[in-house]
């Protein structure tokens, strides 16, 4: 159906966008943008979101089965901002009849590369050091210390062998890495990458100098990583999460931390966060980052266009490239 200038769909936007993005948006759409860029509460959303027919979200953005029965009724499509969509609960979505729809692949290299950064911060102890240089307590070059740990030629544990588990395996085969993977069934044998599958998450950790998390947060992946697993782990791993901080029990990281088992960690994502559990801060062995996985200023545009394109499927009344609803 073609609909005219004064009937185009009004689209709630819950957070700025890149300026391509908005752009775009306010060339087919009629736009309630977040002009003060600042995250909505859920009461401030639901508000806004009266009257609209769809809405944009980001991960930040809960739409729990609450949320999504206080929604307006006018509402007829989630557009999340992000490739993760543990923050939509599918089920209720699906209850209410909404389309939900989020944005893969353009994020890939992005997030895969922060992974290796969060490697080789946490090995090679950049949080310490960088620390050092700007506080100018860094002493005379001494062969002892500070020292780091090797990256090259270990042997990595990938969990979750999907885009962005493959784009980590194909960025350390370059630091010759001995890889292993784990993910809920085996992947063909092209995304392999010379990996050796696990079937079992527990019979992998073994083999896991280093632990990359990348897979989604799921039930039964949540808390994963807990006090039995880590200590599964050979003593001195390193470990990297760049998908969702629910997966980690943070207690039980941060005492194979503090033990010294886990020999250092790199986290991008945290449980609560922006309000990460405190004790992180304190200590040296840890890399961490505000979620910069896909934050790069043409994956972040690449994302927005993917939403749009989804909402324009939608409103063409086709099936959305991402949806996940169907
Ligand atoms: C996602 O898209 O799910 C990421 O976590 C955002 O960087």
């Amino acid at each position: 159906m073609i609909r005219t200038v004064a009937d185009r769909p009004l689209i709630c936007v819950a957070r700025k966008l890149p300026k391509p993005v908005e752009d775009r948006l306010a060339k087919t759409y009629h736009v309630r943008f977040n002009v003060e860029d600042r995250q909505l509460t859920a009461d401030e959303l639901l508000a806004r979101a009266e009257g609209c027919e769809g809405l944009l979200i980001t991960p930040a953005d809960k739409m729990t089965a609450d949320f999504l029965k206080r929604l307006p009724e006018s509402i007829r499509i989630i557009a999340t901002f992000s490739v993760g969509f543990d923050h939509v609960d599918l089920t209720a979505a699906k209850a209410r009849g909404l389309a939900v729809t989020n944005t893969p692949d353009v994020l890939t290299n992005a997030t895969a590369d922060i992974a290796l950064l969060l490697m080789l911060g946490a090995a090679r102890g950049a949080y310490w050091g960088e620390r050092m240089v700007r506080e100018a307590n860094w002493g005379a070059w001494s062969p002892t210390h500070p020292l780091g740990h090797d990256v090259s030629g270990k042997r990595l544990g990938i969990l979750g062998m999907g885009r962005i588990g493959r784009a980590v395996a194909r960025r350390a085969k370059g630091f010759d890495m001995d890889l292993h993977y784990h993910n809920r069934s085996d992947v063909p044998e092209a995304d392999k990458l010379g990996a050796r599958y696990h079937k079992r998450f527990e019979d992998m950790l073994p083999h896991c100098d280093f632990l990359s998390i990348n897979c989604a947060s799921t039930p039964q992946t949540r808390g994963l990583i807990n006090d039995k697993t880590l200590a599964l782990l050979p003593q001195g791993a390193i470990v990297v999460n760049t998908a969702r901080g629910e997966i980690v029990d943070d207690g039980a990281l941060i005492a194979a931390l503090k033990s010294g088992h886990v020999a250092a960690a790199g986290l991008d994502v945290f449980r609560g966060e922006p309000n990460i559990d405190p004790r992180y801060r304190t200590l040296d062995n840890v890399f961490l980052l505000p979620h910069l996985g896909s934050a790069t200023h043409n994956t972040r545009t690449a994302m927005g266009m993917r939403a749009v394109d989804n909402l324009d499927a939608f409103f063409r009344g086709e099936r959305p490239r991402d949806l996940l609803t169907g």
